[in-house]
């Protein structure tokens, strides 16, 4: 068990990547918050999880909502060990047709979100002086913009930056922060992916979905399994030595 006694906290995890996270992180010995915007989904999740698996509300970006969120994680847990920023909305439109509200609610999510909870959790972690491992969900959409994905690309391209300048600013309190960047992977997201793809690119439902996964190079989509030996490894006291980077577990999409 790689993560034995360890407590950690991940946004977004009553569905899809987080809860496959939380599974994991149960198995190698954690106990685990599913802090999820959607309660009820988090608690029937935490129910399915087992005794070390417990839901909280949480919405990132609502700063009491995070601080509360943290507070009742020591209160729980005597300490946060492990925090994984997971939680994040998805959009696309054409650039003309970007709105305000669409650019603010996906920032306010996908970086704010990393932002806030990744400063809450450090000064509790930095308060308790033993560490702490941070991981922040970005993309390969934040490696390279896309025609229809302009605002949703450009947070997952902060998130990446983000985890560099707090990787670099954290680690004198051994708090090491990194990130995953996955390429496609066949969550609940992706049935909201495909429908918004299906309207601005004139296809069939479904197409999408098939063709991106024809498009990996390993010849599928991910699935929320494939990213959950990164987010356990990068966790782990094996990964002490490892700062502000972003991993590509994406079947090969790209390389960097
Ligand atoms: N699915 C993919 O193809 C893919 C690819 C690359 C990166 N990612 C990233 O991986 C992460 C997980 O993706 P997923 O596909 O499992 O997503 P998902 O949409 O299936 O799950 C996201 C979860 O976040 C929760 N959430 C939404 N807003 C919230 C808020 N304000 N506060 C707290 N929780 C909130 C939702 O209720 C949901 O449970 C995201 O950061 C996503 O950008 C996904």
């Amino acid at each position: 068990m790689r993560l034995k006694g360890k407590s950690a906290l991940i946004t977004g995890s009553a569905r899809g990547i987080g809860k496959a996270f939380a599974e994991a992180y149960v198995r190698e010995g954690a106990t685990v918050a599913i802090a999820d915007i959607n309660l009820e989904a988090a608690e029937k999740t935490a129910s399915e999880i087992g005794k070390n698996a417990y839901a909280l509300r949480l919405d990132v970006a609502d700063l009491s909502s995070i601080e509360a969120a943290v507070k009742a994680v020591e209160a729980r847990t005597g300490g946060l060990d492990i925090l994984i920023n997971n939680a994040a909305l998805f959009d696309l439109a054409p650039i003309g047709e970007i709105t305000k509200a669409s650019y603010e609610k996906l920032f306010s999510v996908n970086v704010g979100g990393t932002l806030f909870m990744l400063q809450a959790a450090s000064r509790a972690m930095i308060a308790r002086g033993k560490g702490g491992k941070i991981i922040n969900m970005a993309s390969q959409a934040g490696r390279r913009g896309e025609p229809l994905v302009a605002v949703y690309c450009a947070t997952k391209a902060a998130v990446i930056s983000l985890t560099q300048s707090a990787g670099l600013a954290l680690i004198k309190h051994r708090i090491n922060v990194n990130g995953i960047a996955p390429g496609v992977v066949d969550s609940d997201m992706w049935d909201e992916v495909d429908a918004l793809f299906a309207k601005y690119e004139n296809r069939p439902k479904g197409e999408k979905r098939r063709l991106v996964g024809e498009g990996v190079p390993y010849g599928r989509m991910g699935k929320p399994e494939d990213l959950t030996g990164m987010a356990v490894f990068l966790a782990s006291d094996e990964a002490d030595y490892i700062v502000a980077q972003t991993y590509n577990v994406d079947g090969g999409q790209w390389m960097s």
